[in-house]
């Protein structure tokens, strides 16, 4: 099935005000099979069907957010059974940093705890639209919003739920000043894809931030072929390199990039970059 905004409205996750492409909106997702077995873990993992990450050595949850300094209100907000959903590559906040009225896609968002953090922090005219493929995510994400005892009710208006791909996005260009990907780019086998919607979607001069795993050398041949590699954002790691190029080709100038310990074969790595140029290919600044 599309993942347009015909489906996003069928599950009533959007908001009227959010500006999406026309109901006559049709163009389908190319799927790859990658993209196919990623979603299906993931959806897999939102419905409680299988236990996140089982198997594999990766830390998650509230331990890992502490780990990562999210902020504290946090900590102590959200219920222990949604902290298990939570599967960040690094922590955004340092970098992201909006301001009044603008307005932020956390492409990927699970559910939403970044997006929280930021309309926690930041100017109250913020919005962070939530865009996940998974439908069970969304409906975590607002739930939790909802709930009752927490501050967060009071941040609902400040945010909307999408279901769309994230290599599909249903929104004008120019709508977002910020992107935010969090533990997610790796999963796209066709980042020109991801990041050709991403620049679409992006105003000029807007950020792109990305916390995700680099790789400091090629990867031994069966991770290409290891679809829960791909799932767990290894498969798709880029060198350095790999990734300067792929932001340069696709119009944007990388201001920030920070690894870990790149003697590491797979390292967490964060990368800030900028919307320089225009849809008609003219250079801003
Ligand atoms: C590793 S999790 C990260 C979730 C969230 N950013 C966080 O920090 O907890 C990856 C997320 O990407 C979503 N995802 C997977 N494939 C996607 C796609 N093609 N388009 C949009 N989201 C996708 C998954 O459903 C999941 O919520």
């Amino acid at each position: 099935m599309g993942a347009g905004p015909t489906q996003a409205r069928s599950h009533g996750l959007t908001d009227q005000t959010l500006e999406l492409l026309p109901r006559d909106w049709r163009v389908q997702p190319v799927r790859h099979p990658i993209g196919r077995h990623v979603r299906s873990c993931y959806e897999r993992l939102f419905t409680g069907r299988a236990a996140p990450a089982a198997g594999l050595p990766i830390h998650r949850g509230k331990a890992l957010a502490a780990l990562l300094n999210y902020p504290l209100e946090l900590l102590n907000d959200i219920p222990d059974r949604l902290w298990e959903h939570f599967l960040p590559c690094g922590n955004p906040l340092p970098y992201l940093q909006p301001k009044g009225g603008e307005r932020i896609l956390n492409l990927g968002s699970g559910i939403g705890i970044d997006s929280l953090a930021l309309v926690q922090r930041s100017a109250p005219d913020i919005h962070v639209v939530n865009v996940d493929v998974v439908t069970e995510a969304l409906v975590l994400s607002r739930n939790l919003t909802r709930q009752e005892k927490t501050a967060f009710r009071a941040f609902e208006a400040r945010l909307s739920w999408v279901c769309a791909e994230g290599d599909l996005l249903p929104f004008h260009p120019d709508s977002f000043d910020w992107v935010l990907m969090n533990g997610v780019f790796n999963l796209f086998p066709d980042k020109v894809r991801l990041l050709s919607q991403v620049f679409r979607s992006l105003k000029v001069d807007g950020g792109l931030v990305i916390m995700d795993l680099g790789v400091s050398g090629e990867l031994p041949e069966y991770f290409a072929e290891e679809r829960d590699g791909w799932a767990w954002c290894m498969s798709g790691a880029c060198t350095r390199p790999q990734l300067m190029l792929l932001m340069e080709s696709a119009g944007f100038r990388v201001e920030l990039f920070e690894e870990g310990d790149p003697a590491d074969l797979l390292y967490p790595m964060g990368l800030v970059a900028r919307k320089i140029s225009c849809a008609d290919g003219s250079v801003s600044g």
